[in-house]
C-alpha cells in the first residue's frame, strides 16, 4: 500500500500542514524539532512513555513562544503515532525496543528515524555500526508494514529550538518506500530554510547516521553548531 501511490502522496502532502507524532519527544532534540515544526504551521503531539511529562513539555513550550499560538500536546507514545507522519526521537538503544512495541500503532504509517547510534569516547563521539549497518534499516525490519525513513539526523537542537535564528540547512531524506520519501520530504519542507534532499534508499542511512559524529568533531574543534549543507545542487527546496 505505502509503495503503491507515490505520486498521489507527493501531491497530497504538497503544501499542506500535517499532524506529526513525535515518540520520545521530551528530550532536546523532540521537543526542539516538535518547536520548529510546530512553528511552521504543523499539529504536533509530543509523545512519552509518560503522558504527564509530555503534556507538560508542551505547556512550557506553548508557554514559551505564546504569540506563536502553537498547535502542540502531549499525550503518551502510542497516542503519538496517530500523526500523519511520526517522527522516532528517543536514545539509540531504546530505538528498536520502543518501535516493536508500537508495531500495531505504526503499521501503515510513515515513521521518521532522526536517531543517530553514537558513543562518547573521551571528547568525541564514535559512530557505531548497528545490525544491518544502520537503525533505520534495523527499524524497518521490525515494522515491515511501517514506511520507515530518516532526516534531521545533522541538526543540532538547540538550533532548531531557537525560533528567532532562521534556518538554511540541507536535511538528507533516505527510505525504501516512495511514499516515505514524499511524506517526509513534505515534513522537511514544511519548515522555512530547510531543504530536502532525497539520498536514496536506507543503504545509504547508516553513512548518514555516522556522519553526525564527523559534525560533533567539527564543533568541538570550532567550537561551533555545525549541520550540512550541500553545494551543487540546484533544487531550491520549499523551505
Ligand atoms: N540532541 C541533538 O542535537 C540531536 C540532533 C539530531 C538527532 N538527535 C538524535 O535524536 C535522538 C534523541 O536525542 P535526545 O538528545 O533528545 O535524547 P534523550 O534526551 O536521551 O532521549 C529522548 C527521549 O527518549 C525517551 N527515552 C529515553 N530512554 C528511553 C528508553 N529506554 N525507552 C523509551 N524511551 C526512552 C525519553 O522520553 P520519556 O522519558 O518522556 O519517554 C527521552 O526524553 C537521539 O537518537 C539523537 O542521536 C539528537
Amino acid at each position: 500500500m505505502l509503495r503503491a501511490l507515490p505520486l498521489l502522496t507527493t501531491l497530497l502532502w504538497k503544501g499542506r500542514d500535517m499532524d506529526v507524532g513525535m515518540i520520545g519527544g521530551t528530550g532536546p532534540a523532540g521537543r526542539a524539532l516538535a518547536l520548529r515544526l510546530a512553528s511552521s504551521g504543523n499539529s504536533v503531539t509530543i509523545g512519552s512513555r509518560s503522558a504527564e511529562r509530555a503534556a507538560e513539555v508542551a505547556v512550557e513550550l506553548r508557554a514559551a513562544w505564546p504569540e506563536r499560538e502553537l498547535r502542540l500536546a502531549g499525550d503518551e507514545n502510542a497516542a503519538a503515532c496517530r500523526g500523519d507522519v511520526v517522527v522516532l526521537a528517543t536514545p539509540w538503544e531504546a530505538a528498536a525496543l520502543t518501535v516493536r512495541d508500537l508495531r500495531a500503532a505504526l503499521s501503515g504509517r510513515v515513521l521518521v528515524s532522526m536517531v543517530n547510534a553514537l558513543e562518547k569516547v573521551g571528547r568525541e563521539f564514535h559512530a557505531l555500526v548497528p545490525a544491518r549497518g544502520s537503525i533505520a534499516a534495523t527499524l524497518q525490519a521490525l515494522v515491515p508494514e511501517t514506511g520507515v525513513s530518516i532526516a534531521f539526523q545533522h541538526l543540532p537542537a538547540r538550533r532548531l529550538a531557537a525560533l528567532e535564528e532562521s534556518l538554511e540547512d540541507d536535511v538528507l531524506v533516505c527510505a525504501d518506500s516512495a511514499a516515505a520519501v514524499a511524506a517526509t520530504v513534505a515534513l522537511v519542507e514544511s519548515v522555512p530554510g530547510l531543504r530536502a534532499l532525497e539520498a536514496g534508499s536506507l543503504a545509504s542511512a547508516g553513512p548518514i547516521e555516522a556522519m553526525t559524529a564527523v559534525l560533533l568533531s567539527v564543533n568541538v574543534r570550532y567550537r561551533t553548531e555545525t549541520a550540512l549543507r550541500l553545494s551543487g545542487v540546484a533544487h531550491p527546496g520549499a523551505g
